[in-house]
């Protein structure tokens, strides 16, 4: 089978890693890059750390507004379908790149797995919401990590979906022990395991507002462990915008943002994790450190549920409280899980190809 897969923004690099591998070992794959994230240290050093193939396309489209991206995307990825044909487009997670691709592929009816299939936040408010949202229904083939997922999509009348587990999982096993020899983070940055806490910001709802983004960084200012703190690109411009980047304290480390083996190491030996980031919500949930999610809500409701994950919002008094006192659980179950989604997902598209081809 030839299967088109579309990847543009650091997340789907990490997942797109295993399983590229896999696919390749029975189908054809051309791989596209959309170029939403273009910076060396948002996309090159995922590529050359996990091995991720050389793009065969990239599609140069960069920043902009939501409409101005995707349309752009979406442009250019149908010339890049009609010159190649593909049996299927391979799409990741909730981004715009992913809804671009699902898009156009299903435009020129060309079938669409989707992976990371059927996670809602259920806030509309989000764009990621609305990329999943429409995403999931136009595809064909939809790859959940999680039951809740696969629960989602069939109160939504979604039934061609499977459960095979995370992605990010696979990537996780397969990169722990090499992070582990490779990395010398914590020397680098003078930092004693379990004596820091590592934190990201980049969701729009808190960059983009002055009160949350002073609230968060006077919380991280007066935290009681020192904190980590890899900038995003956008987080990075509306704290100089706002006038926050010059006062913050020696607390907290600014650092530019890492790439995978440097940010598994920094995670793993960390006290606690303070994010908006979906994808870190669950790493700490897999590497078993403490998450304080400075949101009002998730789509990884399991880890709350387990106990190793915390809503708490932008709201100062509960970021502090939730640093000195949230510990985690004791037990840790397998919901993302065995670490061969991958695998799975390859069973299944060979499957799916005896059926269509
Ligand atoms: C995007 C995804 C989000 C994902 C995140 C991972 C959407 C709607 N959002 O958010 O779901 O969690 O990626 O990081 O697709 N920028 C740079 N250099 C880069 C990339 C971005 O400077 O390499 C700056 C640009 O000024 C841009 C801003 O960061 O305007 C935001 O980038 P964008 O890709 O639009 O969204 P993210 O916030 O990264």
């Amino acid at each position: 089978m030839k299967i088109l897969s579309i990847v543009g923004a650091r997340p789907q690099f990490i997942k797109c890693a295993p399983l590229s591998r896999a696919i390749r070992k029975d189908h054809e794959e051309i791989l596209v890059h959309t170029g939403q994230h273009y910076d060396p240290e948002m996309s090159d050093i995922f590529f050359k750390e996990l091995n991720i193939p050389e793009p065969d396309y990239n599609l140069g489209v960069g920043s902009g507004s939501h409409g101005e991206q995707t349309g752009k995307m979406l442009i250019e990825i149908e010339k890049v379908l009609l010159r190649e044909s593909p049996n299927l487009v391979l799409v990741y997670g909730d981004t715009n790149s992913t809804l671009a691709g699902a898009l156009a592929a299903s435009k020129l009816d060309i079938k669409v797995a989707h992976v990371e299939a059927g996670l809602r936040s259920f806030d509309r408010a989000m764009p990621e919401e609305i990329n999943r949202v429409l995403t999931d229904h136009t595809s064909n083939l939809l790859f959940c990590p999680t039951e809740t997922a696969l629960l989602n999509l069939k109160a939504e009348g979604i039934i061609s979906s499977y459960l095979v587990g995370d992605l990010m999982f696979d990537a996780l096993k397969h990169n722990k022990k090499i992070a582990a020899e490779k990395s010398a983070i914590l020397e680098d940055l003078c930092l004693t395991p379990k004596e820091y806490i590592v934190a990201t910001v980049h969701r729009p709802s808190n960059t983009d507002s002055f009160e949350n983004l002073s609230s968060i960084f006077k919380a991280l200012c007066d935290a009681k462990w020192p904190v980590v703190f890899p900038v995003h690109p956008r987080t990075e411009k509306f704290l100089k915008f706002y006038g926050i980047w010059n006062k913050v304290n020696e607390n907290i480390k600014l650092i530019t943002p890492l790439g995978y083996l440097e940010m598994l190491k920094l995670m793993e030996h960390s006290r606690k994790i303070l994010t908006d980031s979906g994808g870190i919500q669950k790493e700490a949930y897999m590497l078993g450190v403490p998450c304080i999610t400075i949101r009002e809500n998730t789509e990884w409701t399991e880890t709350v549920k387990d106990g190793w994950n915390i809503l708490v919002g932008a709201n100062y008094g509960k970021i502090i409280t939730a640093i000195e006192r949230f510990e985690g659980s004791h037990t840790k179950g397998d919901i993302f899980g065995d670490g061969n989604a991958s695998e799975k997902i390859c069973e299944i598209l060979s499957m799916y190809n005896r059926l269509i081809c």
